[in-house]
């Protein structure tokens, strides 16, 4: 049977583990626990063309649009026509969408579609429900949580495993595998703002970069709009979906900040971040004012639970105080439409992948879609073509002893490293910031230091320091301003 290490425990990896689990040997490895995912947070849903009136061509205009055409068309085609199957399957096992009062699916809307073809499951907690869902169906699957991914093992030119230590301990340990897929989500924690679970920490790209294998689009980090914001530090996402039904951003005068864009408070998320940043630097507070959604705290359960857990008097004051942070990474290690990376046996699925699909602006809610799609196609893919290989590296005792020693390293800590980040690779950037940035990350010489001599903590931040360069680079490399890479000469 082939082996096959998925790693990292959101949508994407559980949904491609349970595809395969009866077919070959499948090992889920993730740093966290199971439950610990930007796949159990998200709230806004999932897009499909499922209605009759709808349509795939529809649909995939919508993500061309707002990915401004840099998408790859093939990779777009296969997520509008492949993701309404693959969803329906699900449905017809037992995943619950909701209903509306007839009994039929019921579609929301969200920002730059232009048909309500969003589904929900229990009001804002959709990816909660879809990847609890999934989960239950593995059975036949090993799980190695609290584990972290030091570096791919690669031999010959092809990825044959993975070097991994538990959190907390020095021994590091070789697992083998025929396949290696990464699906390890994003780098929000990059910033300080953020509506990433604590573990999404850049782990992916920084083990591509370290492997030499290819990446694209890093300078596209997505900014949502509206997080929630008190005192300066947010907690957590406000769902688009609320702009959706209604909801709208204002400043303390009560003044609406899309008035005069095109789309208004359904514009494209890049374009909404900027005008909440312009509005911000103005020195307006940003609000979502919620007068106009009806039955809000019946449709948005998850976001009302959040705001009472922090005190916000919404009842009475119909606003929710937000901020724009990151949330999700259009970029990531080049991927053809089954996953295949640069690198033989290195497969990429779900948010660290690119394969063109989101261009250079994700269209709200097609990430849940796009992570099923990647990954029924590697499935395919690592069934059909992956060779068994013949090597079988076990636990090496001598990289173990003489690599785990924790060598003194000097590095930024992780609340400076956000800021710095914030400050020049964040929603609206300058040719010479960025290069000022460059320059300071130079110092550290991140992509020298050795995974396995640093801590959890410190690796964490040289991981997330590498993306940042990655993006930095990129940012500066691209010919022109485009989707949510922005560039000012001063502001
Ligand atoms: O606003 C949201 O609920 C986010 C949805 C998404 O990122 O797709």
């Amino acid at each position: 049977m082939k082996k096959v290490l998925i790693i990292g425990a959101g949508l994407a990896g559980c949904y491609l583990a349970a595809r395969l689990q009866n077919d070959c040997e499948v090992t889920i490895i993730t740093k966290g626990e199971r439950a610990e995912s930007d796949s159990m947070l998200a709230q806004g849903g999932i897009a499909a063309a499922l209605d009759p009136g709808d349509s795939p061509r529809q649909h995939a205009q919508d993500t061309l649009a707002a990915g401004q055409y840099h998408n790859s068309i093939a990779a777009v085609e296969q997520l509008v026509t492949a993701g309404p199957e693959l969803l329906a399957q699900l449905i017809r096992q037992g995943m619950q969408f909701d209903h509306d009062e007839q009994g039929q699916l019921d579609f929301g809307l969200e920002g730059a579609h232009s048909y309500h073809r969003i589904l929900h499951a229990d009001g804002d907690q959709t990816g909660a429900a879809l990847t609890s869902f999934v989960q239950q169906q593995l059975n036949n699957v090993t799980w190695l949580t609290q584990t972290n991914v030091l570096q791919l093992v690669v031999e010959h030119h092809r990825c044959r495993g993975v070097l991994v230590r538990k959190t907390g301990q020095a021994t590091t340990t070789i697992i083998n595998g025929d396949a290696v897929i990464l699906a390890t989500g994003g780098l929000g924690n990059l910033y300080p703002y953020t509506t990433n679970d604590d573990t999404v920490t850049g782990d992916g790209f920084a083990l591509a970069m370290r492997a030499k294998v290819a990446l694209a689009d890093m300078a596209y980090v997505q900014f949502h709009p509206t997080l929630l914001m008190i005192d300066h530090q947010c907690y957590g996402l406000i769902t688009e979906a609320i702009r959706g039904a209604g909801a709208r951003l204002v400043d303390e005068n009560n003044q609406r900040i899309m008035a005069t864009v095109p789309h208004h408070d359904l514009a494209p998320r890049d374009v909404v971040a900027r005008q909440l940043t312009k509005w911000q630097a103005a020195g307006h507070q940003l609000f979502l004012d919620i007068s106009d959604v009806p039955n809000f705290e019946q449709h948005f359960i998850g976001v009302t639970a959040n705001l009472d857990h922090h005190h916000i008097p919404f009842r009475e004051t119909n606003r929710i105080p937000v901020q724009p942070g990151a949330h999700f990474m259009m970029g990531g290690l080049r991927a053809d439409l089954n996953g295949q990376t640069s690198l033989p046996g290195l497969f990429a699925i779900g948010e660290v992948a690119c394969n063109g699909v989101h261009g250079a602006n994700r269209l709200a809610s097609n990430s849940l879609l796009d992570c099923l799609v990647s990954a029924a196609k590697a499935g395919e893919t690592i069934t059909q073509t992956t060779p068994l290989t013949a090597t079988n590296l076990t636990t090496t005792d001598a990289l173990t002893s003489e690599q785990s020693r924790p060598m003194a390293v000097n590095l930024p800590s992780l609340a400076e490293l956000q800021q710095q980040a914030w400050a020049n690779i964040g929603i609206v950037r300058q040719p010479a910031k960025l290069q000022a940035f460059i320059n300071w990350l130079a110092q550290y010489h991140l992509a020298e230091l050795v995974p396995a001599q640093l801590t959890d903590a410190q690796l964490t931040i040289v991981n997330l320091g590498l993306c940042a360069e990655l993006i930095a680079k990129a940012a500066l490399a691209e010919p022109q301003n485009l989707g949510a890479n922005y560039l000012v000469k001063e502001s």
